[in-house]
């Protein structure tokens, strides 16, 4: 039988449990999973800052977690079509906070948003640690 390819993309900048859950849930909708990272210069253009830990290293760590089969560099949101079919992929998966955004990809593969995990964030935890100088 084929695998089911799931592909999602992000930022995954100083690893959280949010990270862990979505890409555990994400696993548990197919059978391989492929993690679109994003590039440390996509990053500035999302978030108006330099991630804290650069995409080598977000890589590594992304690479590293049991649930991901596949790492590569997302290097603009434009491309997304692009990643879906260069990777074949048969569900697109997205946090909630992108609800209703990429449902134009319906077309291409299924799109499933999950829920995010409450109370944390990347930019959260910056600005606690900020916070504790
Ligand atoms: N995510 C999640 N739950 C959280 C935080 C993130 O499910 N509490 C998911 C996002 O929906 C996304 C993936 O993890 O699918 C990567 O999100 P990313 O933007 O890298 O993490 P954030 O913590 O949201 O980063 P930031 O605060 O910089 O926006």
């Amino acid at each position: 039988m084929t695998k089911r390819r799931v592909i999602t993309f992000g930022t995954f900048d100083v690893l959280h449990m949010g990270h862990i859950n979505i890409l555990k849930r994400a696993k548990k909708e197919g059978d391989y999973l492929i993690v679109g990272v994003s590039s440390d210069e996509l990053n500035f253009s999302k978030k108006n800052r330099n991630p804290v830990y650069s995409y080598k290293h977000r890589k590594k760590l992304i690479k590293s977690i049991k649930y991901v089969d596949k790492v590569f560099k997302e290097k603009s949101l434009e491309l997304k079509a692009d990643y879906i079919k260069k990777y074949k992929a048969d569900v697109l998966l997205m946090g909630d906070d992108w609800q209703g955004k990429f449902d134009h990809f319906k077309e291409l593969c299924e799109v499933i948003y999950l829920p995010r995990t409450p109370s944390i964030s990347t930019t959260e935890i910056i600005e606690i640690v900020k916070q504790r100088d």
